[in-house]
């Protein structure tokens, strides 16, 4: 087990990726503290952690309230005494949201979390996860349909993403040596955020022309590279995005 002992807060854990990262940050050995906007599948993937063996609780949160973030990083310390793994992971995209709400959870709520879990950390140490996003390292353009990438959510989309990169390296400087701090930047992956793409053919021939590896990824595979950074395996990594994106920014 690679995270035995150690206490983990995840926000945005109830569905995709955020999902996948708490179940096997469990089966790893972690506490889990899920930090979800959605009640109902917050408590869900807590009770699954548990029933597979696990420890893990649920605290409804927004990570656009810097309050909320507070609480959840206090909620993670009264449970099991301490903070050692915090991934940033909530995040929105698509045409429903404004740019104001886009910014406010994918580059604000990171802020919030690296803000505070820096602080918790500072004393006894740990690693920060930030989930950004190929999203983070280029832009995109989607021939014949301006209004994906083009359109105000999806500036923003990309501005937020870039963002997390920005304050990935700005948080490594200032919590080096004793805390961690790297991010992860996906590429197409399943999940409820990249269901428009999916069920609209030309965007998913799209998608799959531009990705190497020829489909989109899993949620787990993301989960694996979170599992490498929150662990000792990382030990030298600070400030850095590690890729998983099938071969998309390769190009
Ligand atoms: N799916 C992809 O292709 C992809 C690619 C690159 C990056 N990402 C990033 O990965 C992260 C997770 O995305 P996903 O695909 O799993 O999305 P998802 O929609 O499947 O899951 C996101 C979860 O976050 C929760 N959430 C949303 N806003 C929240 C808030 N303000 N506070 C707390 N929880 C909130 C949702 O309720 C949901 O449970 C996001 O930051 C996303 O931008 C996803």
């Amino acid at each position: 087990m690679k995270l035995q002992g150690k206490a983990a807060l995840i926000t945005g854990a109830g569905a995709g990726i955020g999902r996948a990262i708490a179940l096997l940050f469990g089966a790893e050995g972690a506490s889990v503290l899920i930090a979800e906007l959605n009640e109902e599948s917050g408590r869900a993937v807590a009770r699954e952690i548990e029933d597979a063996g696990g420890r893990a609780r649920f605290l409804p949160t927004d990570t656009a309230r810097e309050d909320d973030v507070k609480s959840a990083i206090a909620a993670t310390v009264d449970a099991w005494g301490r903070l050692d793994i915090l991934v940033n992971n909530a995040g929105i995209g698509g045409a429903a949201y404004t740019w104001d709400q886009v910014i406010a959870v994918n580059l604000s709520g990171v802020y919030y979390g690296c803000l505070h879990g820096l602080q918790t950390m500072r004393e006894q140490g740990g690693v920060i996860v930030n989930m950004a996003s190929m999203a983070g390292l280029v832009g995109f353009t989607v021939a014949g349909l301006p209004e994906v990438f083009g359109s105000a959510p999806g500036n923003a989309y990309i501005a937020a993403k870039h963002g997390v990169l920005g304050l990935t390296k700005q948080f490594a400087l200032a919590g080096a040596p004793e805390v961690r701090v790297n991010c992860i930047c996906p590429g197409w992956i399943e999940t409820a955020l990249t269901q428009p793409l999916t069920q609209a053919q030309p965007l998913l021939d799209w998608a799959l022309q531009g990705t190497p590896m020829g489909r989109l990824g899993q949620p787990e595979e993301i989960a694996k590279a979170a599992l490498f950074l929150a662990g000792d395996d990382s030990s030298f990594m600070t400030g850095a995005p590690l890729v998983v994106d099938g071969g998309w920014t390769a190009r």
